[in-house]
């Protein structure tokens, strides 16, 4: 059993929720548990580089999830005990992934569409290690195939510790609303805790869905991309404080600390990480296209920025273009600028400037010139 500080949760998201991310969200206050990006249990299994660092996590963030993909029971059973001997103290699953690169090989949320197979996995995972096993699920597979609350139940009694439920089906992927309904009625079919997940965006609202619908805590997801600060927040209104205001210039040091912390990551000390990919090709794992598209789509959507930033053209060309781990920190603050810059004055001109820096220098700059103005 964990006692988590908080209700609130980082949900887990591919390309976004890396160590450095999770930190700072931890760093800020109010976040009881981060669950990492997931990861492959077949990467897990075979020792892939990638798969490796994708999995890291530092002793500051704890307590921590690794959540894992897969279908077949042994090899999710493997990378439990994999996940184990990391010293993460929760091993969740991932049934709630629609992108068919991963829901086509029995994993993700197809699993939703085989509860006997679901059920397998768990018990062969709960047998391999004495960590906590969790999974994340949706409503269902489509409208006509919503059985969250039946899953749960046959999860919870091959020994699940816990559930979370984002209340929207596969075949909506990101179109509708959370169904807070149907999380309330998972909660109320089954006696272990149940998480439930899915546009909150208001500090207030994560109290408002603690308070209504009877789960034992909230997970989000795209809230925490836009405003790292919604878990302090929220926990200074829940102890009747006001919310703590966040200026500009604090959220232009979140960024440079972001940029910092991937920067720097550093292996083998005690706070560190034991594994690091050589390699940087970011975009080369399955999950990560969601991130990206996801991402992508969301930064068209936000094109509603005032002109009060005009960014510094003489900056893109000033110095030479960023190669390697640079490269890829720059791709890191890209994909989390399509979110973070939503609902600023002048967003969208911040990330547009933000794409085109080809330079870290250029990037802190550019990031300087807008936040602390
Ligand atoms: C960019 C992105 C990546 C995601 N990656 C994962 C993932 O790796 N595992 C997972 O279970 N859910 C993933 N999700 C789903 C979120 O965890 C969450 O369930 C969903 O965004 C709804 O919650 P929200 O409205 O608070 O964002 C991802 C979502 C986004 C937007």
């Amino acid at each position: 059993m964990i006692k988590l500080s908080s209700p609130f949760a980082l949900a887990p998201m591919a390309g976004m929720t890396d160590s450095a991310f999770r930190r700072l969200v931890k760093r800020q206050g109010g976040c009881g548990l981060v669950v990492t990006e997931m990861v492959s249990s077949e990467g897990l299994v075979r020792g892939i580089d990638r798969t490796l660092e994708y999995a890291e996590f530092t002793e500051e963030e704890r307590p921590v999830a690794v959540q894992i993909f897969g279908g077949d029971p042994e090899k999710m059973a493997r990378a439990a005990q994999e996940v184990e001997k990391m010293g993460a103290d929760i091993v969740d699953v991932n049934m709630g992934c629609p992108v068919p690169k991963v829901a086509k090989h029995s994993a993700g949320c197809s699993l939703m569409r085989e509860p006997e197979h679901a059920a397998k996995i768990i018990k062969a995972m709960t047998r391999a290690v004495s960590i906590p096993v969790t999974v994340k699920m949706r409503a269902g597979w489509n409208d006509r195939e919503v059985n969250a609350p039946e899953l749960a139940r046959m999860l919870e009694r091959v020994g699940a510790a816990a559930i979370a439920v984002h209340g929207r089906t596969a075949a909506q992927c990101y179109t509708g609303r959370s169904d807070w309904d149907l999380i309330a009625r998972v909660a109320r079919a089954v006696s272990i805790p149940v998480y439930g997940n899915g546009d909150c965006i208001e500090p207030t609202e994560l109290l408002q869905r603690l308070a209504e619908t009877g789960v034992a805590g909230v997970l989000v997801g795209r809230g925490v991309l836009r405003n790292p600060w919604i878990f302090a927040q929220a926990a200074a209104v829940s102890a009747g404080q006001p919310a703590p205001e966040v200026s500009l210039a604090d959220r232009g040091r979140f960024l440079l600390e972001y940029i910092d912390l991937l920067l720097n990551q550093r292996l083998n000390e005690p706070m560190g990480f034991r594994h690091q990919a050589t390699t940087v090709d970011i975009w080369q794992d399955d999950e990560a296209g969601l991130a990206q598209d996801t991402a992508e789509d969301i930064g068209r959507a936000c094109e509603n920025g005032g002109p009060t930033f005009r960014p510094d053209e003489s900056l893109a060309h000033a110095y030479p273009p960023a190669r390697g781990r640079q490269r890829w920190v720059i791709n890191k603050v890209r994909a989390l600028s399509a979110w973070y810059t939503r609902g600023l004055d002048g967003g969208s001109h911040l990330r547009v400037a933000i794409n085109q820096t080809e330079s870290i220098p250029a990037l802190r700059q550019t990031i300087a010139s807008f936040f602390f103005r």
